[in-house]
């Protein structure tokens, strides 16, 4: 298990990864990645200006607390042997259109976005680097903006989005697994990442409109009203993309079944409407609705959703601390 003694033993030969979005799971990445083998491609202002080391309190998934400090990347003399982005997925592309042309062409990137089509719009704009995504189960937030908490633990499949990343995923695989995180390689990772955006599209846009907790969706009219029309939606979608999809009936069990077991938490999506930041609903149940206007279908559920959260974005005022869970 990752903890502050293996950071310290298992420093060398690893090579180093560059994180791009020193936001919750970013800094996951930073505390739990070997010491030495880290460092955070800071925003930059000037190109002449100091970034110093960015400093944290990181709370394991036992709950112990490590201090953790991660350099900056400096780029005139440092060379990433691998990029994992963590950044929002509307802030994705234009965040990757500053980095990569510092980055070699060779080197591996590996998108955590959300949802779907950031991913897809990465792959085309560089369709001959070596792009991977990956679709995670593990849970960070920040209570506060010095502390980062491992809020659940649970498992991460890396797969290839572009033809030169197939060879280059056991590498990354062997390299992201010094975190002492459990790593697949994922040869499917399109339908791994459909199975979560699923969830996603079934409890995110709910908690975030019924500004509850993802327990707290499954009693409300709002959802038992539309939670079978909404899957219907989802496979139909699926069905016209040439993916294979579970029953509506199954896909609605799974949704009820993670908003039980998750019952507690606080989505993304609720945490980002309350804190009055920009949501991913674009790239949730948006991009559902985006799919179906190519295939010209009505997904009237998928659509009342995705402007209901935008709506609770635009009117939000007050701003609230961020403690979202892992869906
Ligand atoms: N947190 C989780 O448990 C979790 C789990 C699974 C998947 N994910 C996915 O992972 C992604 C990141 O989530 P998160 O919770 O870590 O979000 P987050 O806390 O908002 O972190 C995103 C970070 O990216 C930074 N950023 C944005 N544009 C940038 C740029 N151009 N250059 C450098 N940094 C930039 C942001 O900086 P500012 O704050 O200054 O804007 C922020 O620190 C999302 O797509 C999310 O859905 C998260």
């Amino acid at each position: 298990m990752a903890d502050a003694q293996h950071r310290v033993k298992s420093g060398n030969g690893n090579g180093l990864v560059a994180i791009l979005g020193a936001g919750s799971l970013g800094r996951l990445w930073g505390a739990l990645l070997p010491m030495g083998t880290t460092a955070f491609i800071p925003r930059r202002h000037a190109p002449d200006e100091y970034e110093p080391d960015l400093t944290y309190r990181f709370q394991d998934g036992h709950g112990h607390y490590y201090p953790i400090t991660v350099p900056s990347l400096d780029w005139s003399t440092q060379s990433p042997d691998t990029l994992i982005v963590t950044t929002k997925a509307g802030d994705t592309l234009g965040a990757l259109e500053t980095t990569l042309p510092n980055l070699k062409p060779t080197v591996p990137v590996v998108l955590f976005q959300n949802g779907m089509g950031s991913q897809q719009a990465v792959a085309e704009r560089w369709p001959n680097r070596p792009i991977m995504a990956a679709s995670t189960t593990e849970g960070a937030n920040r209570p506060d903006s010095q502390t980062t908490v491992h809020a659940g633990q649970g498992e991460t499949w890396i797969g290839a989005l572009t033809h030169s990343a197939s060879p280059l995923i056991t590498n990354v695989v062997n390299q992201l697994e010094a975190s002492g995180l459990v790593i697949h390689e994922e040869p499917d990772i399109l339908t791994r990442l459909w199975g979560k955006l699923i969830i996603n599209a079934g409890i995110n846009p709910y908690t975030a409109i019924l500004d509850c907790a993802n327990g707290d969706i499954l009693d409300a009219p709002l959802f038992r009203d539309t939670i079978r029309q909404l899957c219907l939606e989802l496979a139909d979608v699926m069905h016209h993309e040439g993916l294979s999809s579970r029953s509506p009936e199954d896909m609605e069990s799974q949704i009820e079944a993670v908003a039980r077991k998750t019952a507690k938490n606080t989505s993304s999506m609720c945490s980002d409407v309350r804190r009055g930041k920009p949501t991913e609903i674009d790239y949730i149940n948006g991009y559902i609705v985006s799919r179906a206007g190519a295939h010209n279908l009505a997904v009237p559920v998928n659509q009342m959703l995705t402007e209901q959260v935008k709506l609770r974005t635009d009117t939000q005022q007050e701003p609230q601390p961020d403690t979202p869970g892992a869906t």
